[in-house]
């Protein structure tokens, strides 16, 4: 059936951002403790806070098709961690280290976007409303996330990290 398969998509996907978002919980923390900006530190810090929100509200969106939340492992996000992993292992503190962590924070929220708003499209089409209010909610999240860091970027680090001699 047509409508099963469609759900059978978006159980996979809402497994896949569990999955990213669980493992973020891990990988912000790092990027923190590596960053020198006062307002990239708390831009982080206010997404990890929401990334403990929005598995909160993944729970609900599985209750709302009556499933049990699981995970299953996101190979794209993983590969985003580990680019970003390797990118940041000899990265001395500063601007350039800043700017290559919003570097790599952007990325993540574009994967994060491009799942929630998926996600979002399934859930209307299907019409699961409270599901599909949930996911935009975090979609929301994702959207302004992105658009803070680059407004980090732009106001506080690239120009610091111009003026450094290659
Ligand atoms: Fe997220």
């Amino acid at each position: 059936m047509q409508a099963s398969k469609l759900m059978t998509l978006f159980e996979d996907q809402l497994k896949d951002i569990l999955w990213a978002e669980k493992e973020l919980i891990k990988s912000i923390p790092k990027m923190i403790s590596l960053a020198s900006s006062v307002e990239l530190i708390e831009a982080l810090t206010t997404t990890l806070e929401q990334t403990k929100e929005q598995i909160s509200r993944l729970a609900q969106v599985f209750r709302t098709i009556e499933t049990k939340p699981s995970t299953v492992k996101c190979d794209a996000m993983a590969g985003l961690i580990a680019e970003a992993t390797e990118m940041l292992e000899d990265c001395e503190k500063g601007p350039l280290c800043d700017a290559s962590i919003i570097s790599a924070a952007q990325k993540i929220e574009h994967y994060e976007i491009a799942t929630y708003g998926t996600l979002r499209e399934l859930a209307e089409t299907m019409e699961l409303i409270d599901a599909a209010k949930l996911l935009e909610k975090s979609l929301k999240e994702e959207k302004s996330a992105d658009k803070m860091l680059t407004g980090i970027a732009r106001e506080f680090v690239n120009l610091d990290a111009a003026s450094l001699k290659a």
